[in-house]
């Protein structure tokens, strides 16, 4: 019996793969496919699959080409799966020749003419793609800018600055000083304005029946925040909230590794994040600490602990401005505690520390946009190192999310709408200086 083996993505299945099967089944007696896992194709940096890995193994088993189905899960593994499964023949479409001759150590190796004028990235394209709007003069504008390229089903069409100034990012984009001529042009937009602006520019945009994706806090009142989303709702519209860290895969596996029991018992959650006060962002007045910072350092809190602590203290550091410098924030919960240190002004160690029964977790500076971290026992051979790659700081994808979340109508942000509240609710009762000590 002749054993065949080919590898892809398959994603939005179409005839140039239905092709490619039908010749590779040919080349002998039984065909084994390599479907590519989701972590695998980010890996090699491949994040704008429509379908996820079950759907895509669904439609390659539905072409009834495919007698066996494996998952590609990693670099290498292809010789491993040729010498494990027997295989005598390896083939691929011809816009790999060359790629894998390597292989011919081990079998032979097929290069099947790739069907002309297909692909999945034109598949993918043939959707109308969402026009996107970005409002605000940041730094942070142009990462943005930068990562919505790799991002398919989007472009930046325009941008709207209270600052009056026409932005290098690109020539082709619509400048305005205007926000409403920004929205007449575009289906969703970024808002990264200043805190205090987010909810005017938000209601307005949800009101013309934009998308949302915001920089968070989304509001800076807590009951502003409940509104915003019933007009959200009513309208079917996506609100979502922008913490790069959150889409960072090492923070999230982390969050998961945690809450899974792998240090045991979660005692403390301990987050540092910490600027000069003018490194943020040159152009518009600097922010306070806990603006600039809250949202970051309140993430891992709320996503390991909860958001029903029983008490806050909070001691901050003002400038004779009202500009808090430093702030420090405790949080009490029935069986655990965390403490978050936010600065813009002052400097520390910008690290993440979780404490369990059993061991912890330590992320190093900066943690809110790391590729890594350690877990830590008492017996140093436990440890263990997690290495996952970042893209674009998580701005990849957190575009990714919002794009398919508008798609497909439905919420796929990674933070909770009750951990997003609970970051407004505590800023909210900061600017009203609730439990407040000054230092
Ligand atoms: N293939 C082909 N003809 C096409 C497209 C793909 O023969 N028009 C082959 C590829 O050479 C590969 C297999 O189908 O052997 C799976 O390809 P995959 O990378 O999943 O599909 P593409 O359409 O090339 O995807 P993308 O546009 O995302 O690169």
């Amino acid at each position: 019996m002749v054993k065949v083996i080919t590898y892809g993505t398959y994603d939005v299945l179409h005839y140039g793969h239905i092709r490619l099967l039908e010749r590779a089944k040919a080349l002998g007696d039984y065909l084994i496919v390599g479907i590519t896992s989701d972590d695998y194709d980010k890996s090699r940096g491949k994040i704008n699959n429509q379908q996820s890995l079950a759907e895509r193994i669904q439609n390659v088993k539905n072409t009834g080409l495919a007698d066996e189905i494996v998952i590609e899960e990693y670099e290498g593994q292809k010789i491993d799966d040729i010498k494990r499964l027997g295989i005598d023949i390896f083939t691929v479409g011809s816009d790999w020749e060359g790629k894998f001759d390597y292989l011919n150590e081990y079998c032979k190796v097929v290069y099947l003419p790739r069907t002309e004028g297909i692909s999945s990235t034109e598949v993918r394209a043939r959707n109308r793609k969402i026009r996107l709007g970005i409002v605000g003069k940041t730094g942070y504008r142009k990462k943005v800018f930068n990562e919505a390229k790799y991002v398919n089903g989007i472009e930046i069409v325009g941008v709207f600055s209270r600052y009056n100034e026409k932005a290098s990012e690109d020539d082709s984009v619509f400048y305005t000083g205007q926000y409403e001529d920004m929205l007449d042009h575009v289906d969703a937009v970024y808002i990264l304005s200043e805190p205090k602006y987010h909810q005017v520019d938000v209601k307005k945009a949800l009101e013309a029946g934009k998308h949302v994706l915001c920089e968070s806090p989304i509001t800076l009142d807590e009951k502003v925040y409940s509104e915003l989303h019933r007009i959200a709702a009513k309208n079917h519209l996506v609100l979502m909230d922008a913490i790069k860290t959150a889409y960072s895969t090492a923070f999230e596996r982390l969050v998961l590794l945690a809450k899974s029991g792998k240090i045991g018992e979660i005692l403390s959650v301990d987050a540092t994040c910490t600027s000069q006060a003018d490194s943020i962002n040159q152009d518009e007045p600097v922010r306070g600490s806990l603006t600039t910072w809250g949202p970051f350092a309140m993430l891992p809190v709320f996503q390991l602990l909860g958001t029903d602590f029983s008490d806050i203290s909070i001691a901050t550091k003002m400038t004779a401005e009202g500009r808090d410098v430093f702030t420090k924030i405790d949080f009490l919960y029935p069986h655990s505690v965390a403490s978050i240190k936010v600065a813009s002004g002052a400097k520390s160690e910008g690290e993440l520390i979780v404490t369990g029964t059993l061991g912890y977790i330590y992320v190093p500076a900066p943690w809110w946009k790391t590729d890594y971290f350690e877990i830590r026992y008492e017996d140093q051979e436990k440890n263990k190192r997690f290495f996952y790659q970042l893209d674009g700081e998580g701005i990849r994808n957190e575009l990714v999310s919002f794009v398919k979340s508008i798609e497909g109508r439905k919420d796929l942000s990674y933070i909770s709408p009750e951990v997003s509240l609970k970051i407004v609710s505590v800023m909210d009762a900061f600017n009203k200086k609730k439990n407040i000590r000054s230092i």
